[in-house]
């Protein structure tokens, strides 16, 4: 998949980046800017933002950047080119057919390799299961109801009883022996060498949200242990990132989606026509699957197990899904003990009513907490009402503070002055009110170390040429790429100032130099630092001289220190003195 730089420069020029940005964010125009929630993190007030005249996004929140082509593959968890790909589908650009070569195979990045052994494998165990070797598999699978146009969607399969069979077919289809060990299909000892990994179990290959099989699940056909057996964690499989039926779910259109704890409980539910059926991946729910069902719903309703497990495994998630800035509600399966169970006793009917039902998680929160309490004796009850006041504490805005205050009071009979009045005297222990949550960013974290000031002045420089690229007439006898002291730094400086001589501007190119996503984004970054508004001109060229003349001395003590380690050390520094005289005597204009 390697596209000639020309035609990978059109794709990205015929898809104008507000165009696709606003497909996936609501985006609103400020300024020069647009600007809306950052997808990428957890946010309330706008501060991810999309320049038309870079053709680049930046989040000022997490640090998350680019041009068009890193936003689809961080969004839709593409490779390059698979971005590459959509987007030239969307602008209407060809792409000649690239033949898979056995030295295109060898070229082709690891994660495609990953993700191509897993999708042979699921071809494989697909094919299994309904072949001959296969009976037992979908004897089993049939008897838990499910139809074959289910199994098929799904993509099940099965795991036959012979030791090494997949191996040797991946094998035969050219894959190494230590990709297939790294995907987790198999494993190596001196006894039986390379050995399947799953072995007489029905397969639940696991698909990332576009379909493509990243991992997957087995399940004895019995009592057997352990019950699942799971892919490893892998390159292409971050478990706290995925979703297991997301891929269809996304497409749903239903605001909430339904979170079940099972791989059976959501095939059950699909099957049963609750498409927006989600499960974790034999792992705990976390808070980067919640950050994922943001992008496609506003709610969550749990349908988790109704045993101790299920109930502790809810209360979890219910925190995770507040913090994150999404609803939460509890779906009540009682008397089955999972949803599978539940439909396949009730019924589609029965099921879409507990929905309707489905209880708000505070009040499934106190419920709980409620059993845990001696109602009838004072002290215990006095202990109950405490630790609800405690809780009403989370909330952080007086007005829903006050709902739960009434709706809670009545409930558990309760005198709502009374309540109230606990409820302030805990948060006046506490320090009211729960602490605001602010997103992980990765820019607030970094010290004011001389290395990150340094690293700043550069990036300013970037970022201010970007903005206004006439002023690289005026500071290029002063600076060049070699002043860049950061690698990435300086070879996007390479090319921004090759470009800019010529008289040409073009930064959101020089984003796709780059293969890794994270390199993609520190160069976003580069060309995104916030500058200081100042109005008078005078200011200004004050301002740019600055940034010019510490640029300059870093690069020259950078270099000083080099010497006998670096040939190009002594030009560097000679070359530097010189200009640092200049500098110091010289105004730099910023008239036309
Ligand atoms: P459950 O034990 O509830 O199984 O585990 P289930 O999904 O209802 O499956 P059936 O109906 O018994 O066939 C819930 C989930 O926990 C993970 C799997 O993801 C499973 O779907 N799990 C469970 C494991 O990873 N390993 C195990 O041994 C058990
Ligand atoms: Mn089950």
């Amino acid at each position: 998949m390697y596209y000639p730089d020309e035609l990978v420069e059109e794709v990205r020029m015929k898809n104008d980046i507000v165009d696709v940005i606003s497909g996936y964010v609501r985006l609103q125009k400020k300024g020069a800017n647009h600007f809306g929630l950052c997808p990428f993190h957890n946010e309330k007030s706008p501060s991810f933002s999309v320049s038309g005249g870079k053709q680049m996004y930046y989040c000022f929140g997490c640090g998350a950047g680019g041009n068009v082509f890193t936003f689809i593959m961080n969004y839709e968890n593409y490779t390059f080119g698979e971005a590459v790909k959509m987007l030239a589908d969307r602008a209407g650009v060809n792409l000649p057919e690239v033949e898979y070569s056995e030295e295109m195979r060898k070229k082709e990045g690891h994660r495609s390799r990953l993700l191509e052994v897993n999708k042979e494998a699921a071809k494989y165990f697909y094919y299994q299961l309904r072949s001959k070797q296969g009976e037992a598999g979908y004897r089993y699978l049939a008897g838990r109801a499910l139809s074959k146009e289910t199994m098929q969607k799904f993509g099940l399969g099965f795991a036959n009883v012979s030791g090494s069979d997949l191996v040797q077919y991946l094998r035969s289809k050219g894959y190494a022996d230590e990709l297939i060990q790294e995907a987790g299909l198999a494993g190596f000892n001196e006894k039986y060498g390379m050995h399947d990994k799953f072995w007489n179990r029905v397969m639940f290959p696991i698909q990332d949200i576009n379909h493509r099989v990243i991992g997957f699940g087995g399940r004895v056909m019995g009592d057997g242990k352990p019950k699942y057996l799971n892919s490893p964690e892998t390159m292409i499989f971050d478990k706290s990132r995925n979703l297991y039926g997301l891929n269809f779910a996304r497409t749903a259109r239903q605001n909430h989606v339904i979170l079940c704890e099972g791989y059976m409980d959501v095939i059950a539910m699909h099957q049963a026509g609750f498409g927006q059926a989600v499960a974790s991946l034999g792992t705990s729910f976390t808070s980067g699957q919640a950050n994922l069902l943001k992008r496609y719903a506003k709610e969550v309703l749990l349908a988790y197990d109704s045993d101790g497990a299920g109930v502790k495994a809810a209360l979890r998630a219910i925190g995770i899904l507040k913090e994150t800035g999404l609803g939460g509600k509890v779906i009540n399966m009682e008397p089955y003990k999972d949803p599978d169970e539940f439909i396949k006793n009730l019924g589609t009917e029965a099921f879409q009513e507990r929905l309707a039902q489905a209880e708000n998680s505070f009040f499934f929160e106190i419920r709980m907490m409620e059993r845990e309490y001696d109602l009838k004796d004072p002290e215990s009850k006095t202990a109950f009402h405490r630790e609800i006041a405690r809780k009403l504490c989370c909330f952080s805005e007086e007005v829903e503070r006050e709902n739960y205050v009434q709706a809670v009071a009545e409930r558990y009979h309760i005198g709502a002055d009374n309540l109230r009045k606990l409820v302030v005297s805990y948060a006046a222990q506490t320090g009211l009110v729960s602490p605001v949550v602010r997103p992980k960013s990765g820019l607030a974290s970094k010290k004011n170390t001389p290395e990150e000031n340094q690293k700043k002045s550069q990036r300013l420089l970037i970022t201010w040429i970007t903005e206004e690229p006439g002023i690289y007439q005026k500071i290029a006898k002063y600076i060049t790429p070699e002043d860049f002291t950061e690698e990435l730094y300086r070879k996007v400086a390479d090319r921004l100032f090759e470009g800019l001589s010529r008289g040409e501007y073009n930064p959101a190119a020089i984003i796709s130099m780059f293969a890794d996503e994270e390199e993609q984004r520190e160069a976003a970054a580069l060309f995104n630092t916030k500058l200081t508004e100042l109005s008078t001109k005078q200011e200004r060229e004050k301002a740019l001289h600055d940034i010019v003349y510490t640029v300059k001395k870093n690069s020259y003590e950078y270099y000083s220190k080099r010497i006998g380690a670096d040939v190009n050390a002594v030009n560097q520094v000679i070359a530097g003195k010189k200009a640092l005289e200049e500098l110091s005597k010289t105004h730099i204009s910023l008239d036309e």
